[in-house]
């Protein structure tokens, strides 16, 4: 099932916005022309990464530092991987099929 999150012409470069969806947690991200779509939870202790600092396609949690690539979920200093979503597209919005 398609759920739209955000029409397409109002992302951009620095866009960061989070979402419930049911029991999940999303974080829809656009940086250097790049759109990211992440559970929005930790995989370390489960903090959101609302306001994780962004750096080359790296995700840094802002509770204990770790980062997290943004379109693998892996981490170079946590065992357990980010979650990553597809989005997905449906006419002029941006979304996720879950
Ligand atoms: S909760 Fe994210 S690094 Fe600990």
């Amino acid at each position: 099932m398609f759920y739209p999150l955000e029409k397409l012409h109002l992302l951009h470069d620095g866009y960061r916005r989070a979402f419930r969806i049911g029991r999940i947690d999303l974080l829809l991200i656009q940086e250097d022309g790049r759109t990211f779509l992440i559970e929005n939870s930790c995989p370390h202790m489960q903090a959101p990464l609302t306001h994780g600092a962004i750096q080359q396609g790296v995700i840094r949690c802002p509770m204990h530092g770790l980062e997290f690539n943004l379109l693998t979920g892996r981490s170079p200093s946590c065992a357990s991987s980010l979650k990553i979503f597809m989005p997905a597209y449906e006419g002029n919005l941006i979304g996720v099929v879950l």
